[in-house]
């Protein structure tokens, strides 16, 4: 599942492997696991090149799962060459794409400070940050093989296409 921050890959990506009894793999949460550091101090201590790589690991063993497994990816995990690829080769890619004052409404000031690209942010910042990265980062969210237009539409509701969208999958 792939999408920019706060988008909710992270709550959607477990209340669907919930729903679906798969296993979930959080790229951030794992992330930190690995790095016994939260995702600010990666990025003061080591820098984000650090991060990216640490990152670029957790993806390619999530890659390796034999389980059926959800992964919500960080927002810039696919933004790199071979990411998106590398996802393809073994199942689908959901993007969940929403608007950007859903976004903003999303992230509170404590969602922002876990994410340090937006630390600090006011509503007007975030927004402006949003509408400039997205078409940078869509060349990759977009060969997703699902796109999911969030718009308005309630969380409830896209769970529920986010489970008839997978169940509907030929997964053998
Ligand atoms: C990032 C998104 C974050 C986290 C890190 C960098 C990004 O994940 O990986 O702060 O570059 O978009 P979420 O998308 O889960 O917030």
């Amino acid at each position: 599942m792939v999408g920019f921050m706060g988008c909710g890959k992270s709550s959607f990506g477990r209340r669907l492997a919930g729903e679906l009894h798969w296993e979930l793999i959080d790229t951030d949460r794992e992330i930190e696991r690995r790095a016994d550091a939260t995702i600010p101090e990666i990025f003061s201590r080591q820098g984000e090149e650090a991060f990216r790589k640490l990152e670029r690991e957790v993806i390619a063993d999530a890659v390796a799962s034999e389980c059926d497994t959800i992964v919500a990816l960080g927002g810039g995990a696919v933004c790199r060459e071979g990411v998106m690829e590398m996802l393809a080769g073994v199942g689908e890619t959901i993007y969940l794409k929403m608007p950007t004052e859903r976004l903003v409404k999303r992230m509170s000031t404590v969602g922002r400070a876990k994410r340090p690209k937006i630390t600090g942010m006011g509503d007007a910042e975030l927004a402006a940050f949003i509408e400039k990265t997205i078409p940078e980062r869509e060349k990759y969210y977009n060969r997703a093989t699902f796109v999911l237009d969030c718009g308005d539409t309630p969380d409830d509701t896209l769970l529920r296409m986010l489970v008839q969208y997978i169940s509907n999958l030929d997964i053998k």
